[in-house]
């Protein structure tokens, strides 16, 4: 059974009027792709635009990388992703739709991510397939052999009537695993938060709650960067082709460096086993320039931990502390796969209610 949601009456996406854009119409995609110089930040800007116009159009209250945020993503250092911008732009010189690649440097060399958006009012005529023309041409000249995308799907929307579903099909791809966006209304009334927090702490009384905002404290940056690492193995994939994530402390300072010059505050919660050993973590991300939201990072109890309902203990803290240090945050985003149920059952104890499915599809791009 679903959870309500208060958000479901959404305008659909393909309804401006264009000549060409009603369903099955067709203009000659006249498009040039370009690859965005990242140092050229009008360039940057007019990408960002569209892609961000072209990916949230018809979904509630979306989440943004803002346009100084993904700055810094395209000039800090990341030696994990290489990440690519790219734009069509028509005989006029507009800018009617971009996309975005991203290729893993560590572990999953084998993939290309890739998001493609177009602003509703240049749909139907091509240029989503001219984009992902792109997208194939990249990937076989970097040697990917698997493509994956994510598609964003309103809750009681059909999903054979949303645009992106019908396009990544169409495409070649499948259906690989399915999350939910939930969000999270502040304040919670504290004495929810309190008497959840208590009974949490009938099974989790042996463990210690520390908190922190900021870098991860020295003495625990080992084991918690091990820890980021076993998000990518412990957090149901479904059949989702991707390696795990192999993290190290330099990865892990690495983060932190690009959060603080994103302008996003980490708020981190540990739960401390009594021998001194990490059994879990949860984490939330305040964005200074998307004010009045926090998005939910990782959360994730050892294996050899669970069962202590430190899930529950992790999270209720870590809400305290962000209501605390940011009583103006309004509301929290947080992602989970749908068959992820002991996550999904903490979330719904603490009020998280459903916003959208976030839809992981693939598909082999066979080798030249
Ligand atoms: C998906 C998206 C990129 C398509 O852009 P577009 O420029 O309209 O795509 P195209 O005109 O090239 O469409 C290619 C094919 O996709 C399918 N398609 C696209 N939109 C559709 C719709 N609203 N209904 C049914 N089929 C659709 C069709 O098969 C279409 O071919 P056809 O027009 O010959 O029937 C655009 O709707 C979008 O930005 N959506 C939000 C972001 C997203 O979901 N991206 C997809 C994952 S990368």
């Amino acid at each position: 059974m679903r959870e309500d949601n208060d958000v479901r009456q959404q305008p659909t996406p393909d309804v401006a009027p264009r000549p060409g854009n009603e369903p099955g119409a067709k203009v000659a995609p006249k498009v040039t792709i370009s690859t965005v110089d990242p140092a050229d930040e009008a360039a940057l800007a007019r990408w960002h635009a569209a892609f961000h116009t072209g990916l949230v159009a018809g979904l509630p209250d979306p989440p943004a990388w803002t346009l100084q945020e993904v700055l810094v993503l395209y000039r800090a250092p990341d030696s994990s992703m290489r990440r690519e911008a790219f734009v069509a732009v028509d005989d006029s010189g507009e800018v009617v739709g971009a996309g975005e690649l991203t290729f893993p440097l560590r572990e999953n060399p084998r993939l290309a991510i890739c998001e493609i958006g177009v602003p509703p009012e240049h749909r139907r005529r091509g240029v989503g397939s001219a984009l992902y023309g792109h997208v194939v041409e990249r990937g076989h000249a970097e040697g990917r052999t698997s493509l994956l995308t994510e598609v964003n799907v309103p809750d009681g929307t059909p999903q054979e009537e949303w645009p992106g579903v019908a396009f990544a099909q169409k495409a070649g791809f499948t259906l690989r695993n399915t999350e939910l966006r939930r969000q999270l209304r502040l304040p919670v009334e504290p004495v929810h938060l309190r008497t959840l927090a208590g009974k949490a702490a009938q099974r989790a009384s042996d463990y210690r709650l520390v908190s922190w905002s900021g870098p991860c404290p020295a003495e625990y940056a080992e084991q918690y960067a091990e820890l980021k690492g076993r998000l990518s193995a412990d957090a149901p994939l479904g059949d989702m082709d991707y390696e795990q994530e192999v993290w190290d402390v330099a990865r892990l300072r690495e983060t932190e460096d690009r959060a603080v010059a994103q302008g996003r505050t980490l708020h981190t919660t540990v739960a401390v086993a009594p021998d001194g050993t990490l059994a879990g973590h949860t984490q939330l991300a305040v964005p200074r320039h998307e004010p009045g939201r926090a998005y939910q990072w990782d959360t994730l109890v050892h294996a050899a931990h669970r069962g202590h309902r430190l899930g529950l203990a992790l999270k209720v803290a870590n809400t305290q502390a962000l209501s605390q240090a940011h009583p103006e945050v309004a509301r929290i985003d947080t992602w989970n796969a749908v068959q992820n149920g002991p996550m999904v059952a903490v979330n719904v104890e603490l009020g998280y209610r459903i916003m959208d499915y976030c839809q992981e599809w693939q598909r082999d791009l066979q080798p030249l």
